[in-house]
């Protein structure tokens, strides 16, 4: 039996359907990852299989106990990391995680010793007796993943933990998240806008787009499915339907100008496809990416639709942090 499972797991607000019938079975141990845009439905099935948010059809378990009949048995199985910060910064790190503690109930001898593998674990021993007020945006971000670890839940579930993170500490966190995973064969459950690290970090992963699940495999599965290399160029008027007969050429798409031509190996054969082009002005050849992949499967660009909503990286976080108060 998977650790996780949902049946047609269903929530509306109002109108408003965020998630709409979702199928999944998680393996103990696996990283999982829930990719797709905002508004999505990410949050809300987290917070379903977390029993935060109550479903409003279907049914899920996690290690085999119901998520909407066996609340209790849940919540000690699984561990949380809010999208939204959520430490107490009039308190150290320590006393973050010695409340985490009690309020889980940790047998009291095992306490300390639990609390201090924790802090060794996202290296934040020298800091431990410091205010959560003075830590920098990553230290925070690992205290968290600290504490949602702390009680040893089978499940773990991330959401964006690495939002709004510089590139550097993200990759940090990134480290952290794994080492723990492997550690206690914890299962994670995370969710991110970012695709690349999606793509280096998951096991599987979930693509979900208007609350539903719209593509499920390994990352690397995903990537073969879009039928080999990306080569993206400009030239005025490439001679399409002749490239589209080459034998080796699986699709070609145009966005603004740009042409880009899926290809098996295309550095066998880039300089035939360039001898039939006139005037090209660029030329760039690239793996395909999952944004390939969801572009693929809905028209769209993950990262587009926030850019479309009126709102750039800063806002989108502003709003994340706004939400949370
Ligand atoms: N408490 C709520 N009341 C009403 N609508 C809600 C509520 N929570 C979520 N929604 C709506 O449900 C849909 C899914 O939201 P959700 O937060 O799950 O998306 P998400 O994929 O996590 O998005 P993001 O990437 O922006 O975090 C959205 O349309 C959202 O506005
Ligand atoms: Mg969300």
């Amino acid at each position: 039996m998977a650790i996780i499972e949902t049946r047609s797991l269903t929530k509306t607000f109002g109108k408003i359907q965020a998630v709409c019938g979702i199928d999944l079975d998680i393996e103990k141990g696996e990283i999982f990852g829930l990719l797709g845009p905002n508004g999505a439905g990410k949050t809300t099935t987290i917070g379903m299989l977390c029993t935060i948010v109550r479903p409003t059809s279907g049914s899920g378990t996690i290690a085999g106990f119901d998520i909407a009949k066996q609340p209790t048995q849940v919540r000690r199985k699984v561990g949380i990391v809010f999208q939204d910060p959520t430490l107490d910064t009039i308190l150290t790190g320590r006393e973050n995680l010695q409340l985490h503690a009690r309020l889980y109930g940790l047998p009291p001898v095992l306490r300390k010793q639990w609390i201090d593998e924790m802090l060794e674990l996202v290296d934040l021993t020298k800091r431990a007796d410091d205010l959560t007020r003075t830590y920098s945006g990553g230290m925070k971000r690992r205290l968290e993943l600290a504490r949602g670890l702390l009680h040893r839940p089978a499940v773990l579930f991330l959401d964006e933990p690495t939002l709004g993170l510089d590139p550097q500490t993200r990759a940090r966190t990134w480290e952290y998240i794994r080492k723990m995973a492997r550690k206690e064969e914890t299962t994670v459950v995370l969710t991110t806008h970012y695709m690349e690290e999606a793509q280096q970090m998951c096991d599987r992963i979930g693509i979900i787009d208007t609350g539903r699940i719209i593509a499920l495999d390994t990352p690397e599965n995903m990537i073969d499915s879009m039928g080999g290399d990306i080569v993206a160029l400009r030239a005025p008027s490439p001679p399409l339907d002749i490239i589209r007969l080459l034998p080796y050429v699986s699709g070609v798409k145009t966005t603004d100008g740009l042409f880009e031509i899926t290809m098996k190996s295309a550095h066998l054969h880039l300089a035939e496809i360039l001898s039939l082009i006139p005037d090209v002005a660029s030329v760039e050849m690239r793996k395909p990416t999952l944004n390939d992949v969801f572009i693929k499967l809905t028209g769209r660009d993950i990262r587009q639709d926030a850019v479309e909503n009126g709102e750039g990286w800063v806002e989108t976080v502003a709003r994340y942090r706004q939400r949370g108060k």
